[in-house]
């Protein structure tokens, strides 16, 4: 990375690579759950209107899947630089666990919903929820049977758009970690810091397909390189 003295403002995007050594599948790994569901079957907007039963039963699958899954060290790298950062700090993530939170960090946004959130189609209410969803349960706010998880589905528009665009434009750092640069405008965002100044830094096991717009990529898990990193902020250089 170049001049570490100037970094004072940092935008982390996070996808899931940085959840694979807590045990979360990724998407399009080997063996990655894009290899095993169909994404036009079980994560489209078209897909909820066509079969609603088949995409709940698939998020409540995937819902499952967290109760035993737990932080990693990379979570927690994460949480102690979001505590002891002096600047400004936003943790812009892909992903859809908890795990960033349970990892301790607090300025996290998550642009592709959360898997432990449903969101009523009726009233718009949102609410934790750990329960199943296939099973059409009341909405504690409406009493309507129209829940849904509270993921952004392909063909729908992203979360905190616009105050992730806020963050780029002040970012003096961008790191991408654990994602493929598969998916926009996710994928798009290094692109925009590097034209607004900023310096980029990816962290990622193999090379992703935006790896080279990034000024320096280094190639390993999440669970060494992101430590690593973040003691190096914290350490000054
Ligand atoms: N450490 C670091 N990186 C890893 C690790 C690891 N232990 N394991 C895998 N990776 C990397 C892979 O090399 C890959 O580049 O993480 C990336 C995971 O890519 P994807 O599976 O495509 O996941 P992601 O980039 O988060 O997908 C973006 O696509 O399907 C949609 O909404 C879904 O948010 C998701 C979006």
């Amino acid at each position: 990375m170049g001049d570490m003295g100037k970094i004072r403002n940092i935008v982390i995007l996070t996808g899931a690579g940085i959840s694979a050594e807590s045990g979360i599948d990724t998407f399009r790994s080997p063996g990655g759950i894009w290899e095993r569901f169909d994404p036009d079957e079980v994560a489209t907007a078209e897909a909820f209107a066509r079969d609603p039963d088949k995409l709940l039963g698939f998020y409540d699958m995937r819902r499952g899947t967290l109760d035993d899954k737990h932080p990693n060290p990379a979570h927690h790298a994460l949480g102690r630089l979001d505590a002891e950062w002096p600047g400004e700090l936003l943790i812009v993530t892909q992903n859809v666990d908890d795990l960033h939170e349970r990892g301790g960090a607090r300025r996290v946004l998550h642009m592709h919903g959360e898997h432990l959130n449903a969101l009523c189609t009726a009233c718009d209410g949102r609410m934790p929820w750990r329960a199943t969803l296939a099973d059409r349960p009341a909405c504690p706010d409406c009493g309507e049977r129209a829940l849904r998880p509270d993921v952004v589905l392909f063909g729908e528009v992203p979360y905190h758009m616009d105050a992730i665009f806020a963050a780029l434009r002040q970012a003096d750092l961008f790191v991408s970690i654990g994602t493929s640069g598969a998916v926009y405008p996710a994928a798009g965002f290094v692109q925009t810091a590097r034209d607004l100044g900023a310096q980029t830094l990816e962290l990622n096991l193999e090379p992703s397909e935006g790896s080279t717009w990034f000024e320096e990529s280094r190639l390993g898990p999440a669970s060494e390189l992101v430590p690593a990193w973040a003691g190096e902020m914290l350490s000054g250089g």
